[in-house]
């Protein structure tokens, strides 16, 4: 399972505990994959305070740092998505529109920013590719804009997992509620939005993978478990 962590997997605690029990009780071994916006740091004392169960893989950064085991990220990720990374002319450029406040986060693999409206964001993402420097943009609930190294992403590192560790044929269940989120559900796989999700991820809701939930949070996952991987209830004639 592969789970974005505010708003997705928590923020209904009653809802996590009887997710965690849920999969607790299961026959078969789950995999935690987390994946989010925050930096490692942060990420961790989220984990911590939430008492989160400890994921195998630690997806960061909106993507742009993997961590398997220990504090080092995933090398050959960062290698691959150094290729063709231009931060500080980026950097530049936002410099220089009205309404861009820059976060301070630790990766040198993205450039973020806050934002009170849409306009700064149509602006910056126009200005970056008048200047042809490839990048992915990221606008996530309205106020929150990530510029990512070309082809990077929540969706481009789990596909990148996936395929490093061949689990194509698992039973896969992607979960989130963001517009950070839309590419790792819409890569194909069993995928939930979940009930308390944000606007922004409306229009892919009618993408062929996705159950869109009605619970919140864990709930929505409970649910989209079930609903993909759930025992199959026995028919009798
Ligand atoms: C998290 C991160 C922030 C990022 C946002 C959207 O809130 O802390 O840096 O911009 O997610 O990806
Ligand atoms: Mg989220």
């Amino acid at each position: 399972m592969a789970t974005d962590l505010d708003g997705t997997l928590v923020g209904d605690p009653e809802a996590l505990s009887e997710l965690i029990r849920y999969f607790e009780a299961q026959t078969y071994n789950i995999t935690l994959i987390y994946s989010t916006g925050r930096h490692l740091a942060s990420a961790l004392s989220l984990i911590e305070q939430e008492a989160l169960p400890q994921p195998e893989i630690l997806i960061t950064d909106v993507g742009t740092e993997i961590y398997e085991r220990g504090k080092t990220p995933d090398s050959q990720w960062q290698e691959q998505i150094e290729q063709s990374w231009y931060p500080e002319e980026i950097k530049k450029i936002a410099s220089t529109i009205d309404g861009l406040i820059q976060q301070h986060v630790p990766s040198a693999h993205r450039v973020s920013f806050t934002v009170n409206s849409r306009e700064p964001v149509t602006e910056l993402a126009k200005r970056i590719s008048e200047a042809g420097i490839p990048h992915e943009l990221i606008y996530s609930s309205g106020i929150d804009v990530d510029i990512l190294p070309p082809g990077c992403g929540k969706g481009a590192a789990l596909e990148y997992l996936i395929q490093k560790h061949g689990w194509q044929d698992a039973n896969i269940l992607v979960a989130g509620d963001s517009g950070n989120d839309k590419e790792m559900l819409t890569l194909g796989y069993p995928a939930v939005i979940v009930g308390n999700a944000q606007e922004e991820l409306r229009a892919v809701k009618d993408h062929p993978a996705i159950y869109c939930a009605t619970r919140h949070c864990a709930g929505g996952i409970y649910e989209a478990w079930n609903y993909f991987h759930g025992t199959p209830s026995i028919i009798t004639k």
